[in-house]
C-alpha cells in the first residue's frame, strides 16, 4: 500500500522548471542511503511535454519519461498518458546511452496509444489553428474518449507493463501547467489532459493519500502555443524579448520560441488556490536579475519596482494575504537547484 504521495504541478503555462523540482525532490536519501521516494509517476499528456534535467554537470532533455530514472527509482508512465511508442523506445535508449538504468521504466498497461494517423489529423487540423505541438495528443485522447483507442499493454513490449503495485512514497510529476487544463485553461487553448494535481490519483491511490503539493512557477510568465492572452504583440515588446533572450525561452519539444509577459500575480494566486499548493517555487529569478527588469502584474495594472528583493516583497505579501493553504515560498536562481 501506498504510504503518500507527493505531487509536482505547473502553476502556469508548462515550462515552469517541473523537471528541476521534481528531479530536486527525488534524489532525497533516507538515512541509510537509500531512495526517499520508491516511485517518481507521471498522470498526463505524452511527448508534448519536454523536461530538462541537471546531473552531474550535464543536461538531459526528455519528453515522456518520468524524471526517477536519473535517481535509480522506479519511472511509471500512469494510465491518464498518451503513449508514442516510437519516441518512448528512443527515450528508452537515449537514457540506457546515457548509463542509466532502463529497467526501472515501467508504463500503465492502460496508457493509450498515439498512432501516426493521431498524429497526422494534429499535423493537419489543429497545429496552425492552436499551436498544438503536432504530436497527436488531442486525437489520442478523442479516441480513448470514443474508446476506440489502443492500449499500451496490446502493443508494448511485456518488459515494459507496469504490474501496478504502488507502495512506500509516490512523487507524482505534473505536466503541462494549470492554465493549460482542459477544463480550467481558456478553452479552446488547452491540452487534452486534466493537469490539475487531483489527476495524479489516477495513477491509483486515494485523495487522502496527497501530502505536499509542490507549485512550479516562473519569476516571469511564458506561453508556447495560441492563447488570445499573450498576443504576438509580445514579441515586440523589447523588455519581454530581453527577459525571453537571457532566459532562453524556446521550447523543449517544438523549439518554438515562447512568448513571455510579466509574472501575473492575479493568476498565480487563482492557481495556487485552485490546485491547493502548499510549497511554492518561483524559478528563474536571477533571469530577472540579469536583465535588471522587475515587473509583476497585479489587479490588472503593471507594477515595477527598482530591485528583485523589492518584488519579493511585493509577491510575499499578495500570496501571504491570499492564499491560505499556502505555507512555504523559496525563491530560485539556480538551473540545477531549488
Ligand atoms: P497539445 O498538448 O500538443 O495539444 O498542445 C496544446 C497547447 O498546450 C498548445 O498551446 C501547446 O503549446 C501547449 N503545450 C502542450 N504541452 C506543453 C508543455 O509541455 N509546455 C508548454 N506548453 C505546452
Ligand atoms: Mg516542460
Amino acid at each position: 500500500m501506498i504510504e503518500y504521495a507527493d505531487v509536482v504541478v505547473g502553476c502556469c503555462w508548462g515550462d515552469e522548471g517541473k523537471g528541476k523540482v521534481t528531479a530536486s525532490l527525488a534524489s532525497k536519501l533516507n538515512d541509510d542511503g537509500s531512495s526517499f521516494y520508491s516511485a517518481v509517476a507521471r498522470w498526463a499528456g505524452g511527448n508534448n511535454a519536454g523536461h530538462t534535467v541537471f546531473k552531474g554537470g550535464k543536461e538531459y532533455k526528455t519528453h515522456l519519461i518520468p524524471s526517477g530514472v536519473f535517481y535509480g527509482i522506479k519511472s511509471i508512465i500512469g494510465p491518464g498518458c498518451v503513449l508514442n511508442v516510437n519516441s518512448f523506445l528512443e527515450e528508452v535508449s537515449y537514457l540506457d546511452d546515457a548509463g542509466f538504468d532502463t529497467s526501472l521504466i515501467k508504463v500503465s498497461p492502460k496508457c493509450h496509444i498515439i498512432t501516426d494517423e493521431h498524429i497526422t489529423y494534429d499535423k493537419r487540423n489543429l497545429a496552425g489553428k492552436l499551436g498544438t505541438t503536432s504530436k497527436g495528443i488531442a486525437p489520442a485522447y478523442s479516441s480513448k474518449a470514443a474508446r476506440t483507442g489502443m492500449l499500451a499493454k496490446d502493443v508494448l513490449d511485456d518488459k515494459y507493463i507496469w504490474d501496478e503495485m504502488l507502495e512506500g512514497k509516490v512523487l507524482c510529476e505534473g505536466a503541462q501547467g494549470v492554465w493549460l487544463d482542459m477544463d480550467y485553461g481558456l478553452y479552446p487553448y488547452v491540452t487534452s489532459s486534466t493537469t490539475l494535481p487531483y489527476a495524479a490519483c489516477s495513477i491509483g491511490f486515494p485523495p487522502q493519500k496527497i501530502r505536499n503539493i509542490w507549485g512550479v512557477a516562473k519569476a516571469y510568465d511564458t506561453r508556447s502555443g495560441e492563447d488570445p492572452r499573450f498576443p504576438s504583440s509580445l514579441f515586440d515588446d523589447i523588455e519581454l524579448s530581453k527577459v525571453g533572450d537571457i532566459g532562453k525561452e524556446y521550447g523543449v519539444t517544438t523549439g518554438r520560441r515562447r512568448k513571455v509577459n510579466w509574472l501575473n500575480l492575479d493568476d498565480l494566486v487563482r492557481s495556487i488556490n485552485l490546485s491547493g499548493v502548499n510549497q511554492l517555487v518561483i524559478n528563474k529569478c536571477d533571469i530577472l536579475e540579469c536583465a535588471n527588469l522587475y515587473r509583476v502584474i497585479h489587479k490588472n495594472e503593471k507594477i515595477s519596482f527598482s530591485s528583485f528583493a523589492k518584488m519579493k516583497l511585493h509577491i510575499d505579501d499578495v500570496l501571504s494575504g491570499s492564499c491560505p493553504m499556502l505555507t512555504n515560498v523559496l525563491y530560485s536562481y539556480s538551473p540545477e537547484n531549488i
